[in-house]
């Protein structure tokens, strides 16, 4: 607060401090003029009525004394006066902090039992699924979607989220994930013989011919981020190809523009937001989910080939 807030706050809390102690003073002393039968010569209802005069109650001069004293021995304690900062230095931003630390301490016992297992093993624990879920819903599930589905440029963390290990260290880090742009290098017809040849490895609908002439390009000049069998490099970010899910979608018009143009997928760290306890949970729930959905997608094949 600056010297002149500090000053006019000043003059406010004194003047109305001392507006009550004069009130006081006064209201407990002050003579009222009595006339000789006792009343104060008032009266109403056509004289039927007459005032009378009574000093203030005990109770209340008591009451009334009581909150000056409170209010004076508050703003010797307490900040309220100005830039005063109370004999007990008391601030709200302090008292705040506490409070986190208490609680950081609290989550930390519980957090504890969780540490001692790998994070696959805590895919077990459904208390610890319960509270990654949570996690989850709030803070990932806006880009990746409420079962872990994905979305257009955001991937489905039911193809890698059985792994553990990597989805904590992924999301700890952050990741860009960069497929550069290919249209200059390949041209035009390159890159659609190279996109029927990507859709083929998942057995997608595709121009076989096509496809055969993009082959030995994907092999040289993909395969160093994909894989020679286009299975991905999962710690650079470079997606399988061979899987039927798709960031960017997986029609021949979607996979060229990939090709083509390129893409940059960017993906927060958490590590100072959430740290390594709380993903360890959230990973826990992913694993968990990826296993789920990978076995309903075995029972049910038809759901498995809409992806
Ligand atoms: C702002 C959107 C956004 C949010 C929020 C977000 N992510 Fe991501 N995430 C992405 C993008 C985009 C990628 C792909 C990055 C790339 O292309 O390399 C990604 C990639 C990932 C991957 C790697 C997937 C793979 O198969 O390679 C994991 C694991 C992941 N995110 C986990 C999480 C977790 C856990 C959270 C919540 C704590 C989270 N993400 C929150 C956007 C987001
Ligand atoms: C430098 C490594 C690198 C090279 C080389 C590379 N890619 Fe990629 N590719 C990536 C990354 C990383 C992504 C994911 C980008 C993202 O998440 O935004 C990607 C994404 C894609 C996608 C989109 C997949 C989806 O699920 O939507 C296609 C298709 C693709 N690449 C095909 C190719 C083809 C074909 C080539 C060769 C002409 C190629 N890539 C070369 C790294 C690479």
């Amino acid at each position: 607060m600056s010297l002149f807030w500090s000053i006019y706050v000043g003059v406010l809390v004194t003047s109305n401090l001392g507006l009550a102690i004069f009130l006081y003073i006064y209201g407990t002393r002050v003579k009222i003029p009595i006339e000789g039968d006792g009343t104060t010569g008032h009266s109403w209802d056509n004289g039927h009525l007459r005032e009378s005069v009574r000093r203030l109650p005990r109770w209340w001069a008591m009451m009334s004394l009581t909150s000056i004293v409170v209010a004076i021995g508050y703003l010797i304690l307490f900040p309220g006066f100005g830039n005063y900062k109370g004999l007990l230095g008391w601030t709200s931003e302090q008292q705040v902090s506490e409070a986190r630390v208490a609680n950081a301490q609290k989550l930390d016992q519980m957090f504890a039992r969780y540490r001692q297992y790998p994070v696959n093993q805590l895919a077990g624990d459904s208390t610890a699924r319960q509270y990654g879920n949570r996690l989850f819903q709030d803070n990932c599930a806006a880009c990746h979607g409420t079962r872990a589905e994905g979305g257009h440029g955001f991937p489905a963390l039911t193809v890698n989220g059985d792994d553990g290990d990597f989805v904590v260290s992924t999301a700890l880090a952050g990741r860009t994930g960069v497929m550069p742009p290919w249209g200059a290098v390949l041209g035009e017809q390159g890159v659609t013989d190279v996109a029927n040849y990507v859709l083929s490895l998942s057995g997608a609908p595709h121009d076989a011919a096509r496809a055969q002439a993009g082959e030995p390009r994907f092999k040289e000049t993909c395969a160093a981020c994909h894989g020679a069998e286009g299975k991905g490099t999962k710690a650079l970010g470079a997606p399988d190809l061979t899987d039927h899910s798709w960031i960017y979608g997986g029609d021949l018009a979607s996979v060229e523009q990939s090709i083509r143009d390129g893409r940059t997928g960017h993906m927060p760290a958490w590590k100072d937001r959430l740290g390594e306890d709380q993903l360890r949970l959230i990973a826990a729930w992913l694993r968990y989910n990826a296993l789920t959905e990978r076995e309903a997608s075995i029972a049910a094949p038809v759901a498995d080939a809409r992806r």
